[in-house]
């Protein structure tokens, strides 16, 4: 695998990055995921400009953006994706020493990290639908940020995988917030219901999509938070993310929903979404 580090297309053995990296010591640091359709990144001007927000709100300063999408094609060829490719893509703030908590006094080069691979099938999950889990919400209150701090994420993610589940659904105060690393979607008499854009989700590419296809089809929507212990009051449910498009939820917590298949709105927005992928 070749990768991106620094300035320099090198192979992954050969990717090196000093243990006073900020992104090391701190999780000081932001990423993207950023996945192709036909060989395309889809939609890369929606994660730069949500990756500009990022940079800007944990004031990394990080200018060359605009480079960054040559940079992916360019990876995309030197590792020969064959089919579409998942793209990783981490910028910290740089390594410094001494390790300081705050900025480091000197002017430091951001660190930028690119890697591509080619994409894990879903078709699977998305026809059948995933199980999830609920676990509580133990992230900071920026949920906006794609920051690499992630170990609340870890916890959660690793608690859904030994219960056999796809994700974990996180409750803050009583509230679904989202997925660990989704959008939380719920539909009730033909609504879909989505956490509100606030600081405690992610504003994802896929749910603004989702919500684009359910203004342009008539379908109505709701920005609004699910009271967990409302969610037996709801019909279907799905999950949304660059990788896992959209995929129907069919069990929470061990409550099989709908006798485990997945709902009808659930089903014709994920056909939608697929019209629009086919000829991006
Ligand atoms: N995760 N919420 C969280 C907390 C996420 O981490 C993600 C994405 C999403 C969905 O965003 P999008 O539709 O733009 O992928 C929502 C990526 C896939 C990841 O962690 O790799």
């Amino acid at each position: 695998m070749i990768v991106f580090l620094n300035n320099k297309f090198i192979p992954a053995a050969e990717a090196c990055i000093s243990p006073f990296d900020r992104g090391f010591l701190f999780a000081d640091g932001v990423y993207e995921s950023i996945r192709t359709y036909n060989k395309k990144p889809f939609r890369i001007d929606d994660h730069l400009a949500r990756l500009k927000k990022s940079l800007k709100e944990t004031r990394i300063d990080f200018r060359e953006l605009d480079s960054i999408e040559n940079i992916i094609y360019e990876l995309m060829i030197k590792n020969e994706i064959e089919n579409e490719a998942l793209i990783y893509l981490q910028i910290t703030r740089g390594s410094a020493i001494p390790r300081t908590h705050s900025f480091p006094k000197e002017n430091i080069t951001p660190t930028l990290f690119i890697s591509v691979k080619e994409l894990i099938d879903n078709t699977e999950e998305q026809a059948s639908g995933v199980k999830v889990i609920l676990q509580e919400d133990i992230r900071w209150i920026r949920c906006d940020i794609k920051s690499t701090s992630l170990l609340p994420v870890v916890l959660a993610s690793q608690k859904a995988t030994e219960e056999n589940a796809s994700e974990a659904i996180l409750v803050r105060d009583g509230l679904i917030t989202e997925g660990t690393h989704s959008n939380f979607f719920a539909v009730k008499n033909e609504t879909v219901y989505t956490a509100p854009k606030s600081r405690f989700i992610l504003e994802g590419i896929t749910r603004k999509v989702v919500l684009e296809l359910c203004s342009k089809f008539k379908v109505d929507f709701c920005e609004e938070f699910i009271n967990k212990d409302d969610l037996k009051s709801f019909d279907e449910f799905f999950i949304t993310s660059t990788t896992k498009e959209i995929t129907p939820v069919v069990e929470i917590d061990y409550w099989k929903i709908n006798q485990g298949n997945p709902g009808k709105i659930t089903m014709s927005l994920q056909s939608l979404f697929k019209k629009i992928v086919e000829d991006y």
